[in-house]
């Protein structure tokens, strides 16, 4: 594998086209999909969920930052050669409420305000669960989820809204859930875990964590205080380990009761502060540990694993909180003021409780993905989304497979109208488990690639199909939407098919 230079004229991308993508899509569909460019592969069999920001304004208001939108799911199944679209909004309180006044009711955590100013904000603490970040099968049941507040249950054929999620009372009203569950693969001894964790914020911060079985019951519940404020958006996992990054920020409350700012935008990067890594025992046995590294900003992990006396931590670091200043908006963003997310690797040594830290690469990059049977083990490969110029920040527009043995890189860019939104490895040799290690190391990229890909030039959405091990040829298949779907966050695949009401 070489790495061949894009060979589209790398200096630009129109920002008017990026902004297509940030449109709401109102509109709810079910279709088979029959515009096709190549081959659905014949053995690809299951759903592609994902999660998403849909509604972008409410009532003719615009919000402030596309984090607050409603959450939109999309579900992409795939039966011997053909793939049939859905998409429902989840019919959260906050959304049924809006959606019936017609106007913006609640404050958004990222920045977008009622009407009225900050008298109408001011000490208002109520936020809408907007369920918009991740969506995840597990247990027999399709959850999405947003991280300060409980996950909604859909149905997985039709995606209805069926209430919200607690785990038979595990889960208190109020409870966070972040979204950002791990699924440790297991092994012989030790079966499939989802692993999840939720934070008490206070004075000092409570990360519970939750562990759940193949029914999909919380079996352990465990948790580690630690001091301060904390903006943890993200873990990593190891057999022996839940691994935080508690980045470098302050949280200053006074703004954001006033009714003048956001949560959001209330967090201060302290940057002569370390980034505090917290190694918390699973199973709640044995005292944390925390390790100190330079201040660093992080919202994703890649990937984690064990290595005698080291843990090796691979994760998407930018050097301040890549916060918008208050009087610009997010469609009018210029990419080169907000810092790039880049690959770092950590490897902490658990004996000196020391840290050592290195970039992997520099390219601007996001949404990391791995094979789900390798999740918490060494693995190879890397799959991130990435913008299309090796250097400064831009939109995302390309993929990159990383071999983090060798260094080298694979690239394909949708460049110059196309927009990538998160991979997702689905691996070829599929059983009824996703999560099953691949049978050898060169197998490890033996797998489809699946993103939604937002295409300026039709304003619609392609989901693309590429194949792990041969990224440089392109697509195998280019699936036409009929619409666009909004830059959405996050989204999983199961290997069980749902695609009929
Ligand atoms: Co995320």
């Amino acid at each position: 594998m070489t790495y061949s230079p894009p060979t589209i004229d790398p200096a630009t991308y129109d920002p008017e086209d990026w902004q297509g993508g940030t449109a709401s899509l109102t509109e709810e569909y079910d279709y088979w999909i029959d515009q096709v460019e190549g081959e659905i592969p014949a053995d690809l069999h299951g759903t592609l969920f994902r999660n998403g920001p849909g509604l972008l304004e409410v009532g003719g208001m615009p919000l402030r930052h596309p984090f607050d939108g409603d959450g939109m799911v999309c579900a992409i199944a795939f039966d011997q050669g053909r793939a049939h679209f859905r998409n429902r909004y989840v019919r959260t309180e906050g959304y049924l409420a809006e959606q019936a006044a017609g106007k913006i009711l609640y404050r958004g955590v990222f920045g977008t305000d009622k009407p009225g100013g900050w008298l109408a904000n001011m000490f208002d603490l109520k936020f809408k669960n907007i369920a918009n970040t991740q969506v995840i099968y597990w247990g027999g049941k399709l959850l999405a989820l947003w991280e300060a507040d409980h996950p909604y249950r859909l149905d997985p054929a039709s995606l209805e809204t069926l209430g919200g999620e607690f785990f038979d009372g595990g889960l208190q009203l109020g409870d966070g859930f972040a979204a950002h569950p791990r699924i440790d693969p297991g092994d012989q001894q030790r079966p499939p875990r989802l692993v999840n964790f939720a934070l008490k914020p206070g004075l000092s911060t409570e990360i519970v964590i939750y562990e759940l079985d193949l029914a999909g019951q919380i079996v352990e519940q465990y948790s580690q205080t630690v001091p301060g404020f904390a903006f943890i958006h993200d873990f990593a996992i190891t057999p022996n380990y839940c691994i935080f990054f508690q980045n470098p920020v302050q949280f200053n409350p006074f703004p954001f009761l006033l009714g003048l700012r956001s949560p959001g935008e209330c967090i201060q990067f302290q940057p002569r502060q370390p980034t505090r890594i917290w190694l918390i025992p699973r199973h709640g046995q044995g005292k944390a540990k925390s390790l100190e590294t330079p201040a660093c900003f992080v919202f994703h992990h890649i990937n984690a694993y064990e290595q005698g006396d080291q843990i090796i931590v691979d994760s998407i670091c930018y050097d301040r909180f890549p916060s918008l200043e208050r009087e610009q908006a997010y469609r009018q963003v210029d990419f080169n003021s907000v810092p790039a997310g880049q690959i770092w690797r950590f490897q902490l040594d658990l004996t000196t409780q020391t840290a050592k830290q290195t970039c992997l690469n520099s390219r601007s990059c996001e949404f990391p993905a791995v094979h789900p049977g390798l999740v918490g083990q060494d693995y190879r490969y890397a799959y991130l989304a990435i913008a299309h110029q090796p250097q400064g920040n831009a939109p995302l527009q390309g993929l990159l497979k990383l071999d983090l043995v060798t260094g080298e890189q694979a690239v394909w860019s949708a460049a110059p109208r196309g927009f990538m939104g998160e991979p997702v490895f689905v691996p070829k040799q599929l059983g009824q488990q996703l999560w099953q290690a691949p049978d050898s190391a060169k197998d490890e990229d033996d797998g489809w690639l699946l993103a939604l890909v937002y295409d300026a030039a039709h304003h619609r959405s392609d989901l693309v199909i590429l194949d792990a091990s041969r990224l440089q040829p392109g697509p195998v298949a280019r699936l036409h939407l009929k619409h666009h779907v909004p830059y959405g966050l996050h989204g999983s695949f199961t290997p069980q098919l749902f695609e009929s009401a």
